[in-house]
This record gives C-alpha cells, sequence and structure tokens, in this order.
C-alpha cells in the first residue's frame, strides 16, 4: 500500500454524516490496494504533518495518526453555517492536493449555463429574487420556486403555484415539518415570500426564483431524475447510472432524506411515455449531462463526478434542475443495484489513482 487517499467530511458530536458510504469508500480503497482514510478539518495536526485518520471496524470507527494523503477526495458538504469555518482555509489553501476541484453554488451554475446556446433548450428561467422578479416570473408562470442558493435535501425551498384566484404554497422549512397554505393577494404571497426568505436564509445565503416544472408523472406527486456522471479510472466521462426520485404525497420535491422513494428509470419511463419516447428521454438526459460537464470543466479546471437533478415534465421535456458536486449514490442502493453502487463508490477513487500517476493534480 503506498498510495494514500484521504476523504476530507464533516464530523460533528454525532459522528460522520454518511457512515455507509465512507465505509464502503474505505472497503473498495483496500479492494484496490490502497490506504483510504476519512478525515475532518479538525483531525488535521499541521505542526506534526499527520492526519488523524479514521476507518471503519466492526459497527465502530477507530482512528490513528496516518502519514499524509496523497491525494484527498473532498466530500465535505459545506453550507454557510459557522460550525463549517474550519473548512473554509483548507479548501483555499495549498494542504493538500485534491482530486476534485471546487464548484459554484446553485444560482451562480444557472447563470453560467444560461449562457452556452447548446443548453437553452433545458434550462428553466432561473432569476435572482426580489419583490419585482417575483411578482414578474408570478405573472409568467403557472408555478415558481423559490430556492436558497446553498441549500439541500429540498431544505427551504418554497413552491408557490397561481390556481384559479388563489395562490397555493407549500415549503419545508430547516426547522419544521413540511407546510401547505393557501392564499388569496399576490400582496398576501409576497408577504409570506419575504417572510420565508428571511428565517430560512443561512448566513449571507441568497435565493433565488425558477421557473416551476410540472413534474407529477404520478398523480399528486413530485417526479424527478437522478443521474450520476463520473469520471472513470482512465479520466474519461461515464455515467454511472439513472433512477427516478417520486416524492410524498403533497411534497413540492423529490429527495430521498425527506422521504422520498426510487424507482428504476428504464421501466418507470416506459410504462408513463411508451418504450420509443422513453428511450429518448434517456438518450437527452444522458446528452444534457455530457454536454454540461463538459462546458463547466472549461469553466471549473477538471471535475471528478456530478449527480443531476433532472426534470421529465408531464410532456416528457427533459429540464436541468440542479447538479451536486457531492452527490450521494444512495439511489442504487434503494434500486437494489447493488454492482451499480458498488461502482458509483469505486470511480472517484480509481479517478484519485488516475490523477496520481498522471502526476497531474487538480489543485495543489
Ligand atoms: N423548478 C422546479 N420545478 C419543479 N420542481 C422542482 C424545481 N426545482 C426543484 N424541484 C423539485 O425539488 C427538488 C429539490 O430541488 P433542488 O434539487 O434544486 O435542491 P436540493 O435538492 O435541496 O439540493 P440537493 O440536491 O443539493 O440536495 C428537486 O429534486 C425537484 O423534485
Ligand atoms: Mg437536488
Amino acid at each position: 500500500m503506498d498510495r494514500r487517499i484521504g476523504i476530507l467530511t464533516y464530523r460533528g458530536s454525532r459522528g460522520f454524516a454518511e457512515p455507509e458510504f465512507l465505509r464502503r469508500l474505505v472497503k473498495e480503497g483496500k479492494a484496490l490496494g490502497v490506504e483510504v482514510y476519512v478525515f475532518s478539518p479538525q483531525d488535521i495536526d499541521l505542526v506534526l504533518q499527520r492526519i488523524n485518520g479514521f476507518e471503519p471496524l466492526a459497527e465502530r470507527w477507530t482512528c490513528k495518526w496516518r502519514e499524509w494523503p496523497d491525494i484527498v477526495i473532498d466530500h465535505y458538504r459545506y453550507y454557510p453555517l459557522k460550525k463549517h469555518k474550519h473548512y473554509l482555509p483548507i479548501r483555499g489553501g495549498n494542504l493538500f492536493t485534491f482530486a476534485n476541484n471546487r464548484f459554484a453554488n446553485k444560482f451562480r451554475i444557472h447563470q453560467l449555463l444560461q449562457q452556452e446556446p447548446a443548453l437553452s433548450q433545458w434550462l428553466p428561467e432561473t432569476v435572482g429574487f426580489s419583490q419585482k422578479s417575483f411578482e414578474e416570473m408570478l405573472n409568467r408562470y403557472p408555478i415558481l420556486y423559490v430556492k436558497p442558493t446553498n441549500g439541500s435535501g429540498g431544505r427551504s425551498i418554497l413552491r408557490v403555484e397561481r390556481k384559479g384566484d388563489r395562490f397555493l404554497l407549500y415549503g419545508r422549512p430547516k426547522k419544521m415539518a413540511r407546510r401547505q397554505e393557501s392564499l388569496s393577494s399576490m400582496g398576501a404571497v409576497m408577504k409570506r415570500v419575504r417572510q420565508w426568505v428571511e428565517r430560512e436564509k443561512q448566513g449571507g445565503e441568497q435565493f433565488f426564483l425558477q421557473q416551476g416544472l410540472d413534474l407529477s408523472l404520478l398523480p399528486g406527486r413530485t417526479v424527478d431524475a437522478r443521474l450520476l456522471v463520473q469520471k472513470d479510472g482512465g479520466g474519461t466521462w461515464r455515467m454511472t447510472g439513472m433512477g427516478m426520485r417520486v416524492g410524498p404525497v403533497h411534497s413540492s420535491t423529490s429527495n430521498l432524506h425527506s422521504g422520498g422513494h426510487a424507482l428504476p428509470a428504464g421501466g418507470f419511463l416506459a410504462e408513463r411515455f411508451g418504450t420509443k419516447l422513453a428511450e429518448m428521454i434517456i438518450h437527452q438526459c444522458k446528452e444534457l449531462a455530457m454536454t454540461t460537464v463538459e462546458i463547466l470543466e472549461k469553466q471549473f479546471g477538471p471535475m471528478m463526478e456530478f449527480g443531476f437533478d433532472l426534470g421529465i415534465d408531464t410532456t416528457g421535456r427533459v429540464w436541468f434542475i440542479e447538479m451536486n458536486p457531492k452527490p450521494g449514490r444512495d439511489i442504487f442502493r434503494k434500486l437494489g443495484q447493488f454492482e451499480r453502487y458498488q461502482m458509483a463508490v469505486r470511480r472517484p477513487l480509481e479517478y484519485a489513482l488516475y490523477l496520481l500517476k498522471q502526476d497531474l493534480p487538480v489543485e495543489k
């Protein structure tokens, strides 16, 4: 074992956020003949140049001092909160060679993508939040999404729907259960939306507005597609897999962490749209993802993997919702696609090893 890969992630008082995935990573590393350990910003000993690295032992985690990693996979999910302040100097500094480059927030990504004519067919209209933009967008679209720039898991997303002469609001506040409300005037809606943004924003976070898509492929549900694209051990982009996520009843989001469940993409889409259109949809999803990663690499440098959230509306049209640079891959486990899940875990390690072989660090 002469190569060491460090996995940088968040660890709080309740341990690691995704222990199952991290366990798998270490295990897959062993199978590849590499030392893989997990660490958090608080585990770095700068003076003695060593890392308190963790690995799973039976049901528990053990840690010991380790040598500096040759390369680090950054899986730290950062939100603008005080408790993450130790992360920023690490990511911004030159302590490590990282396998994955940094990325921008969701709104900034939309702004960048909007400049690309090749992508315009797939992008829902997305603008910064203001009273003026809200009223203007709600006049043009029957559904609007209000989203935080750094949100995840469907947190703090508010959906506003114009239905007859009423407005329906659905949202999941960060500290409470899902909420619904029906209001009768634009003034009342505006007041609520402003309150929402004020209450839900974390740190200096901003909110943005997005044209709402009709994703009710099943009655009363929000259904969308998750695509995982990853670089393989030869540095080539591959589509590792795709699955559908079905949100709970009366939810405006489909996220698995908020009660959604997974369905296989091929079967589900064929049943809804017929085999031929389903094939075309899947092909388009893949084309969208591949075109987008190429464009974004020109802006941000080499990237490692992305989880794409794609909308497929009730007419079969494909839409880009967002892309996650540190994606979950649980969907494949939930679909019972264990080999694919294993591949999804292993590929970043293989790519990190590929980078080491090239001696072409992405970022120092
Ligand atoms: N414009 C939209 N129209 C319809 N549904 C949307 C729209 N934007 C988001 N949604 C629904 O809400 C879900 C969550 O939105 P989004 O993916 O933007 O944020 P997030 O899931 O909180 O972030 P992350 O994926 O990083 O955890 C989407 O997967 C989709 O089901
Ligand atoms: Mg998402």
